[in-house]
């Protein structure tokens, strides 16, 4: 019997960079090594800044480099059935934690926790934004947008 599908929203403020490049991570690795996992991933932003835009050029060619195209995505804001349409939504920082728990509805199913937390990432619990930042920040989220990602995916294994 194959495992029973769950939601995923990742959440970044932007919408632009951390979390469209997570989304875009998971699913790469999910299609090529987990197919057996049925995981639904989606990805949107506490900020209204640039909705509707693509990600960050600067995050397309990171992510590009690895093999990973991130050019379809476009960004969204979070909104209240979020909380009861997804299993788990993971901020990419504690602001973005903070702001999701304080638009969370009351009752709503989703837990919330911080990606690098719930992945179980060593030593850091914050992905950095990077949007001031420079090429070398935009890798950086790469790799540890990665790092997380496989080890999310092997506690959602379990
Ligand atoms: P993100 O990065 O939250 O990783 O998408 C940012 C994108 C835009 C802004 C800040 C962070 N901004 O201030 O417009």
């Amino acid at each position: 019997m194959s495992a029973p599908s769950r939601k995923l929203l990742v959440v970044c403020l932007g919408n632009i960079c951390r979390s469209p490049t997570a989304e875009g991570v998971l699913r790469h690795l999910l299609a090529e090594e987990s197919t057996d996992l049925r995981i639904e991933v989606d990805s949107a932003g506490t900020g209204d800044y640039h909705l509707g835009e693509p990600p960050d050029l600067r995050s397309q060619r990171a992510a590009k480099r690895r093999g990973i195209d991130l050019s379809g995505l476009s960004a969204r804001q979070v909104r209240r059935q979020d909380f009861d349409e997804f299993d788990l939504i993971l901020a990419m920082d504690r602001r973005n934690l903070a702001d999701l728990e304080a638009m969370r509805p009351a009752g709503s199913r989703a837990e919330v926790r911080l990606f690098l937390e719930y992945a179980g990432e060593p030593g850091i619990s914050e992905v950095p934004d990077p949007y001031f930042g420079d090429a070398g920040d935009f890798d950086r989220v790469l790799d540890l947008v990665t790092a997380a990602s496989r080890r999310l995916i092997e506690r959602l294994r379990k």
